[in-house]
């Protein structure tokens, strides 16, 4: 029998498609006019893309992430749904797809919501880190009001307590003093009507470590290393909304990453166990991608988890998922493929 599969996604528009020209521009403040704020969403040809890897699987029906997404989801009844939609509203929003499809009883690929709301709290996320002995910098969540005179750790990366994809995360993320850092959590309340995690500053390498499978069969993948030397000079060493969506264009591509990272063994089993502890602690299903830096003692710590990773299908874009895929000899319609069989075992349907 064909197996039937739903494809939930949200997808950028035409006019939402061009990243600003510049992190912080002049926009009304309110969250709904971050000027980042689609960065999340997936272009046309990551759908497409993943919508042919499905095929070769079964009969796909796409089900764009839309306000009438209950209702065709009810109406087509698809054996498992391929979840990659990021939602519409609120800090919940990526939790939303998979929280109707349990409510239907329908199949779906990938973290659970409760897992996806986890994942989108970076603080919540931290909290749970800590209480299973998962390495994470030291953080506090603050206000303007609340913002607390001589405790912040400082250097300080603040960023919005419920975003992904760099989004409110520019190159003045890295702040170095105590004024810094309260005209960032200012900024940040202003666009996107939140508070701010100041966090310490983790000085180290950066890797991103994907992983592939559930409980004592996830795969960790070839790790990926984030190189800052790669970045203009005087750009703060972080992988922020500049060096994402700006300084690495189709055209011409930012030299960021090298996978295989070059590690020492004994460093790539710390830097895999912090991956491994994290995706586990937060209890992560198939797959995620988990960033992890080192600290001034070479130490590797958790930054957070993407319960749902970019997956952007062109080799020259940089996507770190797929790369690390592809360094384990695993194509894009295979990962694709793959995501699917662990999640199709874990309910035990037939492949
Ligand atoms: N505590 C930190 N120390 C050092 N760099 C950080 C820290 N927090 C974030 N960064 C930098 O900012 C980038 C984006 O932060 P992250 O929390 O992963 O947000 P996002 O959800 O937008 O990916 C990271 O990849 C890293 O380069
Ligand atoms: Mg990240």
């Amino acid at each position: 029998m064909t197996l039937r599969i739903g494809f939930a996604y949200n997808e950028r528009s035409a006019e939402e498609a061009e990243p600003p020209s510049s992190a912080e521009e002049a926009e009304p403040p309110s969250s709904r006019a971050a000027p980042d704020r689609y960065a999340e969403w997936d272009e046309p040809a990551t759908i497409a893309a993943v919508e042919a890897a499905l095929r070769r699987r079964g009969d796909v029906v796409r089900l764009e992430a839309t306000a009438d997404f209950p209702q065709k989801l009810r109406e087509t009844r698809p054996d498992i749904v391929f979840n990659i939609a990021e939602g519409l509203h609120g800090p919940n929003r990526e939790a939303h797809v998979p929280a109707i499809c349990e409510f239907y009883d329908i199949p779906y690929t990938g973290s659970d919501p409760l897992t996806l709301a986890l994942a989108l709290d970076k603080r919540r996320a931290k909290e749970i880190f800590r209480a299973r002995d998962v390495p994470t910098p030291d953080w506090l969540v603050a206000t303007p009001e609340t913002l607390p005179r001589g405790e912040i750790p400082l250097p300080a990366v603040v960023k919005p307590l419920h975003e992904g994809s760099s989004m409110g995360i520019p190159d003045r993320a890295l702040c170095v003093s105590e004024a810094q850092v309260r005209r960032r959590v200012g900024e940040i309340r202003e666009l996107y009507r939140q508070p701010a995690l100041v966090e310490a500053f983790l000085p180290g390498r950066e890797f991103t470590v994907a992983i592939l499978g559930n409980d004592a069969a996830a795969r960790v993948l070839p790790i990926v290393e984030i190189r800052f030397d790669a970045l203009p000079p005087g750009a703060a060493p972080i992988y922020g909304y500049e060096a994402k969506w700006l300084w690495d264009r189709p055209d011409a591509p930012l030299e960021i990453f090298t996978c295989p990272a070059r590690l020492e063994p004994r460093l790539a089993r710390a830097v895999e166990a912090a991956a491994r502890g994290a995706f586990h602690a937060l209890g992560c299903r198939d797959w995620a991608r988990v960033d992890v830096r080192l600290d001034a003692h070479g130490a590797p710590h958790v930054i957070e988890v993407n319960p749902l990773p970019g997956i952007l299908p062109d080799p020259e874009q940089n996507s770190c998922f797929p790369k690390a895929a592809r360094a384990a000899g695993i194509g894009y319609d295979e990962l694709i493929g793959r995501v699917l069989d662990v999640a199709l075992e874990r309910y035990g349907l037939p492949r």
